[in-house]
């Protein structure tokens, strides 16, 4: 691998899915793994196999589709997990195992209860079993950014003379600060008498919102691989924003010595597949990706904008895949033209079927909404492609009275395992008593945490997206629901918490216990 090439490892995936809520089906992770692959991520961390039969097949349905990035499986320095992270990357066209073990004195006192040799001896053996399965092994040292250099060298040495190609050294609780974190990785590639033998990655993670300025100071300290995620999905507060990342070292290539592979005009693409499969929003003032992260708003900006375009711009939005040819298509446009259109942003479909599902949806949104833009397809697009009979939930149709003067009143329909139930209740406006009357009919519905309203174009004809949270005996859940009418953006959004909070998910955390 040569020096000025910077790898991009995503882990939407497996950290990403790791926040609370943020739970995905082997489907799902599909659709994520092929707009990576098209975005030309090099490695996709698809899951921790032995987490789950589901998470172990979504692995193995991530690898048998995915033709041009590595697929890789997380797996504990334990037999069992790597046994099991091998066979769910078998069908992949480049796999690789990522095992790790804690290095830190707390990790390993309080959680491993384990002396740093037993530590070494684990991880060599880890490596050393994982290589049975592949040749790509990559080996992490969770919490490194609180671990001393002095055994972080030690046990690095040992797993590269195991033959692991790639160490990843994290910062498993957001703990560094860019200019110490970036010196531990000069010192390790320093110190480290077979560094030249591996490539040095790092894992960040946002608790002091401080994940990509760590992961750009390790690069420019040697650092070769970035583990990321889109929109900085992951546990907590998140990991290093994939975009972020990426777009911080091909702006300013002035300063970094290496750059990346990626296609960064489907990031915007990737962003909206991934926040609306997860129902996890954006906000607007994200950089990269938010709403707002190209608004000139201030007419300041704006003059000095259509003076000269870089007084105040740093990239081009096209570049990260905002169009600007905005207004596209109408009720007049035939599947052709949505088809070609959806392909120049990024979206394509392997199935006639899927592709159908979506003019259809275009179709009854052209009735309602003269002008299709491009972010009315990102959304009808991302809607999950067929009809799916297994949600225990699905709406049939309401009916809201609001009225001055009077008090709201809603009636709803809806199956419920198939069966039509009605519900009816008032509420202290149109969009609560649609709820109420859910709830009068819905036995269990947790507690609704968040719930959030935001066009999806400018003008009173566009979508509303409604994004909500819910929460039930310490599981969160969010749901995502759009359509010109937000009072049924709002009951869909419900609904579509109240079917995943019905699903029941039993899986092993990989850092809250074993080893
Ligand atoms: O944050 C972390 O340390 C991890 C490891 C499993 C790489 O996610
Ligand atoms: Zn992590």
């Amino acid at each position: 691998m040569s020096d000025d090439r910077l790898i991009i490892f995503d882990t939407t995936l497996r950290d990403g899915e790791q926040s609370p809520g943020a739970s995905m089906t082997q489907d799902e992770k599909v659709r994520i793994a092929k707009i990576l692959e098209q975005m030309q991520v090099d490695v996709i961390e698809a899951g921790f196999p032995i987490a789950s039969v589901g998470d172990f097949e979504a692995v193995r349905a991530v690898a048998k589709t995915i033709k041009n990035s590595t697929v890789c499986g997380l797996a504990r320095a334990l037999d069992k997990d790597i046994d099991r992270a091998g066979e769910a990357i078998k069908p992949a066209a480049s796999g690789r195992i990522h095992t790790f073990i804690a290095t830190s004195p707390i990790h390993m006192q309080k959680k491993l209860r384990m002396q740093p040799d037993q530590v070494l001896d684990q991880a060599v053996h880890a490596v050393k079993r994982a290589l049975q399965f592949t040749d790509d092994v990559e080996f992490s040292a969770e919490d490194a950014g609180r671990s001393e250099l002095d055994f972080l060298c030690r046990i690095v040495e040992a797993v590269i003379d195991a033959g692991a190609s790639t160490i990843n050294i994290p910062d498993t609780v957001g703990y560094n600060i860019p200019h110490q974190f970036g010196e531990t990785i000069r010192q390790l590639i320093e110190r480290v008498p077979n560094a030249d033998k591996t490539i040095f990655s790092v894992h960040c993670h946002n608790d002091l919102g401080l994940a990509v300025g760590n992961s750009l100071s390790a690069v420019l300290n040697g650092a070769r691989q970035v583990e990321c995620t889109i929109n900085g999905l992951g546990e907590r507060a998140g990991n290093a924003s994939l975009e972020e990342v990426v777009m911080a070292v091909r702006t300013r290539q002035d300063v970094f010595a290496c750059d990346t592979n990626i296609d960064t005009r489907l990031i915007v693409p990737a962003s909206h597949i991934v926040s609306s499969i997860t129902g996890f929003p954006v906000q607007p003032n994200k950089a990269i990706v938010g709403k707002n992260a190209f608004a000139h708003e201030s007419g300041i900006h704006q003059d000095g904008i259509l003076k000269s375009r870089e007084t105040y711009e740093i990239m081009l939005a096209q570049d990260v895949g905002w169009s600007d040819n905005k207004l596209i298509l109408g009720k007049h446009s035939g599947r052709a033209a949505v088809k070609s259109r959806l392909k120049e942003i990024g979206i394509e479909f392997d199935t006639e079927t899927a592709l159908n599902a979506v003019f259809d949806r275009f179709k009854n949104l052209a009735d309602l909404k003269h002008e299709i833009y491009d972010e009315d397809l990102m959304v009808i697009a991302n809607q999950s492609h067929t009809k799916n009979d297994n949600l225990r939930y699905q709406l049939v149709s309401s009916w809201v009275c609001s009225e001055t003067g009077e008090i709201p009143r809603a009636k709803v329909v809806i199956t419920i395992d198939g069966k039509e139930v009605t519900g009816e209740a008032d509420g202290s406006g149109s969009v609560d008593a649609v709820y109420s009357a859910i709830k009068a009919i819905v036995p269990e519905t947790g507690v609704l945490e968040l719930y959030s309203v935001n066009n999806v174009t400018n003008g009173t004809d566009s979508q509303g997206e409604v994004n909500v949270r819910l929460e039930k005996n310490g599981r969160l859940v969010y749901g995502k629901g759009t359509d010109t009418d937000i009072v049924l953006a709002s009951a869909k959004a419900y609904l579509d918490a109240l079917n995943k909070l019905a699903v029941e998910i039993e899986r092993e955390h990989p850092q809250h216990n074993g080893v």
